[in-house]
Order: C-alpha cells, then sequence, then structure tokens
C-alpha cells in the first residue's frame, strides 16, 4: 500500500514545508500578543523552558511516529497509532483528536488570513486611514468584520470575497498535492516570507527614538523589555501554560499536522536533523523576526511597555490589525511597509493552513481510499460551511471557543497521548532507534530520558493544573455574556458533531480493512 503514497519531491523541500506550517500567523500576531500580556523578560523563560522540554522532544517524536506511518500505509494518527505495537484497538479513536484538532483551527484560521489579504489589499491600495488614530483603525477592523456598519463597510461583502478567494486559493494548492502544491508553494513561500520579515525587522530596529523629547521610548528600551529576563512572575501557573501553549501552536506539534507531513518521507530519509531546522527556523522567525516587528513598534509608538499591553489588552489581534497600521502611518512610506506587513502575514498564513487541511485529505485517501478529488472536494464542501458560522459569529465568540478547543486544549491532550504512547507504550528504546534511524546528527542523549520522563510529566501536570484552575469555571461559561453562550453551545456542538463524523469513518474504515483480511 505505502508505494501508492506520495513522497515529498526533496530533503529542503520537505524542512520548508514543515517550517511553512510552523510559522505562521502565531508567529507575528499571537507570540507578540502574549509576550506582551505576559510581562515581555517574564514570559520568555517559560516560553523558553517549554521549548527545549516540550516543542522540541515532540517535534522529533511527531516525526518519527509520522515517518513510521507512512511506511506502513497510513498518514493520520488513527492508523499511526493502531499499528504502534503495543497499543490496543481503543488506540485508533484517540488518533481521532489529531484529524478534528487542525480542521477546528482551520475553521477559523483560514478566516483570519483572509483578513490579512484583504488588508495588504487595502494597504497597498491606499484604503486603509492609516494616520487616523486608533478609534479609527478599531473602527475599520470592526467595520470590516461586520461587528458595526460604519462609513468604512456596511456588511459582511468585502470579507466574504476575501476569505472566498483564500479558501480557493488553500484548495488549489491541495488540490494540487503534495510535491506540485504544498512543496512548490513552501519553497517559493518560505524565502520571500524571510525576506520580507527581514525588512520589516531592520526598519523597525532602526526607528532609534523617534521622538527626542521621550528618550525612554527607544528600540533599546523596547528590547530590553523584551529580553531583561524577570523572573518576578515565575511563580504563576498562568504563565507557564500560555507559554506552552504558544509553543505548541507556534511549533504546529501535538496537533496531527506533523505526523501527515512526516508521513510523506522515506524509510531512511533523516528526520533528528530536519526536525530541529524547521523548529530552528520557527524560532528564529518568531523571536527574531516576530519580537523585532511588532513588539518594539507597539512599545516606541504606543508609550512603552503599557501602551502596548493595553492596545494587546483590547484583542490579540489589535496588534497586527491596529496598532500596526497606525504606526506605518507614522513612517516615510507606510502604506508601502503595511502592504509588506498584511502580505508577510498571509504568506506566512497560507503555509500553515495548507497544512492544516492536508490530515484530513491523508484520512479520506489512507483509511476510505478516496481519490484526491472527491476527498478535495467533499473536504472543500464541509471545510466551507463549517468556516461560515466563524464569520458570521464572529463577534459572539464563537472563533474564541474554537481557538480554546483547538487551538490550546486538544494540543496539550494529544501531545500526552502521543508521547506516551511512544516513550511508554512502544517504548523508549526501540523509539530512539526509530529516531536515530537514518539520521544526519546524533540527537543528545539527555533527550531519552527527557522523552520518556520529562516532557509526558510536565504535559501531564499542566492538564493536571488546567483542570483544577480552570475545568469548571470554563465548562459552565463563567464570565461569559448570556446571549453569547449559545453561539459557544453552537462552537462545541459542531466540535462534537465533527468528532463523532470521524469516529465512525474510522469504525468503518477498520471494520472493512478486517472485511478484506478476512476474506
Ligand atoms: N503554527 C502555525 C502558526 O504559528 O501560526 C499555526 C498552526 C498550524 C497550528 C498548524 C497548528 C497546526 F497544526
Amino acid at each position: 500500500m505505502s508505494d501508492k503514497r506520495e513522497h515529498w519531491g526533496s530533503k529542503l523541500g520537505v524542512i520548508l514545508a514543515v517550517a511553512g506550517s510552523a510559522v505562521g500567523l502565531g508567529n507575528f500576531l499571537r507570540f507578540p500578543a502574549k509576550a506582551v500580556l505576559n510581562g515581555g523578560g517574564a514570559f520568555m523563560i517559560p516560553y523558553f523552558v517549554a521549548f527545549l522540554l516540550l516543542g522540541i522532544p515532540l517535534m522529533w517524536v511527531e516525526w518519527t511516529l509520522g515517518r513510521m506511518g507512512g511506511q506502513r500505509g497510513h498518514g493520520t494518527a488513527p492508523g499511526m497509532f493502531d499499528k504502534l505495537d503495543g497499543t490496543g484497538r481503543w488506540a485508533k479513536y484517540l488518533g481521532i483528536i489529531g484529524i478534528l484538532g487542525p480542521f477546528v483551527i482551520l475553521i477559523y484560521y483560514m478566516y483570519i488570513e483572509s483578513w490579512t489579504l484583504a488588508y495588504a489589499w487595502y494597504s497597498f491600495t491606499g484604503h486603509l486611514p492609516f494616520g487616523s488614530g486608533q478609534e479609527e483603525m478599531k473602527a475599520f477592523l470592526s467595520g470590516y468584520q461586520g461587528l458595526v456598519q460604519n462609513n468604512y463597510f456596511s456588511g459582511l461583502g468585502p470579507a466574504l470575497l476575501f476569505f472566498g478567494l483564500t479558501f480557493l486559493v488553500n484548495f488549489f494548492f491541495i488540490y494540487k498535492g503534495l510535491q506540485g502544491g504544498i512543496e512548490k508553494l513552501s519553497r517559493y513561500g518560505m524565502p520571500v516570507l524571510l525576506g520580507l520579515g527581514v525588512i520589516l525587522a531592520i526598519r523597525v530596529l532602526t526607528l532609534g527614538t523617534p521622538d527626542i523629547s521621550l528618550p525612554e521610548l527607544s528600540v533599546k528600551n523596547a528590547l530590553g523589555f523584551v529580553w531583561n529576563p524577570d523572573f518576578s512572575q515565575l511563580t504563576s501557573a498562568k504563565v507557564w501554560i500560555e507559554a506552552a501553549g504558544q509553543i505548541f501552536f507556534t511549533l504546529s506539534v501535538g496537533i496531527g499536522v506533523i505526523l501527515t507531513y512526516a508521513s510523506y518521507l522515506r524509510k531512511r530519509d533523516d528526520v533528528a536533523l530536519s526536525g530541529l531546522t524547521a523548529s530552528a527556523t520557527n524560532e528564529f522567525c518568531e523571536v527574531i523576526l516576530g519580537g523585532s516587528i511588532v513588539i518594539p513598534a507597539a512599545f516606541i509608538f504606543l508609550g512603552g511597555s503599557a501602551g502596548a499591553l493595553s492596545a494587546a489588552q483590547s484583542g490579540t489581534f489589535n496588534l497586527g490589525f491596529v496598532t500596526m497600521p497606525l504606526i506605518f502611518g507614522k513612517i516615510p512610506m507606510g502604506a508601502l511597509f503595511s502592504g509588506l506587513w498584511f502580505l508577510l502575514l498571509f504568506i506566512a498564513g497560507i503555509t500553515s493552513s495548507v497544512s492544516l487541511i492536508q490530515p484530513a485529505v491523508s484520512f479520506l485517501e489512507d483509511e476510505l481510499g478516496w481519490g484526491r478529488r472527491r476527498s478535495v472536494m467533499v473536504l472543500g464542501a464541509v471545510s466551507l460551511l463549517a468556516c461560515l458560522p466563524a464569520i458570521f459569529f464572529l463577534g459572539h465568540g464563537f472563533v474564541d471557543e474554537l481557538d480554546f478547543w483547538g487551538g490550546t486544549l486538544f494540543l496539550v491532550v494529544f501531545a500526552a497521548i502521543e508521547i506516551i504512547l511512544f516513550a511508554w507504550v512502544f517504548g523508549i528504546n526501540r523509539g530512539w532507534q526509530e529516531m536515530h534511524q537514518g539520521a544526519r546528527i546524533r540527537i543528545p542523549g539527555i533527550y531519552k530520558p527527557i522523552i520518556k520522563y520529562v516532557t509526558p510529566a510536565y504535559l501531564l501536570i499542566l492538564l493536571a493544573v488546567w483542570s483544577y484552575q480552570q475545568f469548571w469555571p470554563f465548562i459552565a461559561m463563567k464570565g461569559i455574556a448570556p446571549a453569547d453562550r449559545p453561539y459557544m453551545w453552537g462552537a462545541r456542538i459542531l466540535i462534537f458533531l465533527l468528532g463523532a463524523t470521524l469516529a465512525a469513518m474510522v469504525a468503518r474504515a477498520w471494520r472493512k480493512k478486517k472485511g478484506k483480511i478476512d476474506k
């Protein structure tokens, strides 16, 4: 069966595709917001700890499990877990999260990605009210999102149009397949993205002290805010949880996407160095580029860390969509830089969103035996329908709810399942050997006990603390306006229905396979 599956065209291609998945809106929008909200230098310590003890080990584990799964004809977690020595019949059902999670993220991710396309267009065409002030920029954004009607927008028409375009481009690349679509997109997209990121970072870092009467608002102090370690907040569980959540989201680990990408490797393709290279590329784009654009810009132009904080508090995306254009309005050739900024976001977004679609496609192809055309068409129709409530009910917390389940909770749960299956059920010794097959580096020995003990313990503690502190308030929707609750329940029901459908498909696929073997 495995020879029917596609393969990546080259080593560099797969690294760029994985890096493309990792580098996304999370790096340039979510990271700066999280870092500012959690106290800058106080965030960076738990962040790097999570990178070393969660992110890197999971990256290696997923590349390894994925490559093993691909050899056995499976590109998604249900088949991979099922075929793993030592697991029982139930394991395939745990694997469902590895398809459901990416799909849930996709529902809102693709919509936000379409805003970046729209904003790039509005920047280049001079429609964005750059120099106008915070309130105006906010009005522009909420008008665009259909939350209010104002003199910028009278309805959701433009948002639907840009969403439609984004959707078509995404599915076009998916339809083109692994080498002809995803790999090509990443090969061209990633260098452009890096180039744009470097240009924008240099532009911001050379701002110096724009207002001489306010010498404290300088690039130097802005960098100090991010990079001076602050140990005082390390006792707060929230900072640790948020940092771990950011690491998962930004690296695309703990969700099933890397498993699928790695399933298209060949048996002796390296995973150790490739996984590390993709992770390092992501971290460069996140802390060096992501950290050098939004945070210093907001720090300098909004009045230091307090100003940046209040902008971030007014909404995760406000730093990117409201503050950045305002700042560009204050520098020469601002419209151009603003356009480049949103173009960068769009490229970062699309190389990630295609990776969110691929697991479902692989599942339909590998487990149900569907052709690519049929898989892509059906999936396209389902995702189009599923995205509509995210577009229409944005103001009612629908997206926040999806983000919590898909973009936060599922990641930690699925990561815990994966690492336990790998290190304890399959066994760390065999796992370690498998990881080093065809490897171009030796992974430092310390990572063996880390993968076996530290990463699982870390994940279980995170889950326990979260459950203890937040499970009930979260389930009961404490603090949520009663008018919004039905929408949030709607999001939960949607996730449940998608999960149930997947479970039924898994059951059916395995019954069929069994039937074939019995004959
Ligand atoms: N890593 C992407 C980002 O930082 O924007 C988002 C993402 C893509 C998360 C794929 C999860 C995933 F499976």
